[in-house]
């Protein structure tokens, strides 16, 4: 109890800083919403200023057991150093986590027989950047955490249908056609800031695609 009444104090002291650090975190929660990363960015976040308080409270705890006297700017000093030394560090960190760095793609075991070539362009364009054997990382797939976000969502989509695998194991193709007429495939998140401009379809583009898709099987049940 006297500990948390002390540092209520400690924040209300700082409310700049206080919001500062909120305001940071709800920024790392939204744009983990925006690159489909929510619920990891928001561990990230709340893990980073775990940290941060952390190493304010030893801090804390070294001043007192020395005696030396602080000021509030002491303070703020020693949380904003610890702020940016916990990004710092942290950021680098990341960097070494192996997962999202191996780039390298599953064997193709057989596509479905598409239609036409046009079709099986419009997939690829559309598609192929997560479910398939053949995805193309970029820039932003080799620095953390973007690069988990990436892996994730790539992992998971091959998990739902990698169609390079399509004839060894068709997974859930037969909601080929659907995904792409209610429009949640691909996902906003792939489109969104401008990013793979090339996997958003036109109107036009995308009624081409399901009608070659009608003829194509497998990409519908029962067909
Ligand atoms: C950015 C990566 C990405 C792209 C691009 C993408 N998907 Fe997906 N797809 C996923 C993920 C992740 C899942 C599984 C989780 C989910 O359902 O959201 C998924 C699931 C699916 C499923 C399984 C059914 C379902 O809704 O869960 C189908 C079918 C599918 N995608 C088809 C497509 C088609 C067709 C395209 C191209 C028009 C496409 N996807 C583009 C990531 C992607």
């Amino acid at each position: 109890m006297i500990y948390l009444r002390t540092r209520w104090a400690a924040i209300r002291r700082h409310p700049i800083l206080a919001a500062a650090a909120l305001l940071l975190v709800i920024l790392c929660i939204v744009f983990g919403a925006l690159i489909g990363f929510l619920p990891g960015m928001a561990a990230l976040a709340v893990f980073a200023v775990f940290v941060w308080w952390v190493v304010l409270e030893v801090a804390a705890w070294r001043r007192r057991s020395r005696h030396t006297a602080t000021d509030s700017r002491g303070e703020t000093r020693t949380a904003v150093i610890a702020a940016v030394g916990v990004v710092v560090i942290g950021f680098g960190l990341m960097q070494a986590v192996p997962y999202g760095r191996d780039h390298a793609n599953p064997p193709v075991t057989g596509e479905p027989t598409w239609s036409s070539d046009a079709t099986r362009a419009l997939m690829v364009r559309a598609c192929y950047q997560c479910h398939s054997s053949e995805v193309q990382y970029p820039a932003y797939a080799s620095i953390a955490p973007t690069s988990w976000a990436v892996q994730r969502h790539i992992d998971e989509a091959r998990g739902a249908i990698n169609y390079s695998q399509f004839a060894t194991d068709p997974g859930e193709a037969d909601e080929t056609i659907q995904v792409i007429r209610d429009g949640s495939m691909p996902p906003a998140y792939f489109t969104r800031f401008g990013i793979n401009p090339g996997a958003k379809l036109t109107d036009a583009e995308r009624d081409a695609l399901i009608a070659g898709l009608e003829k194509t099987p497998g990409m519908a049940e029962g067909r």
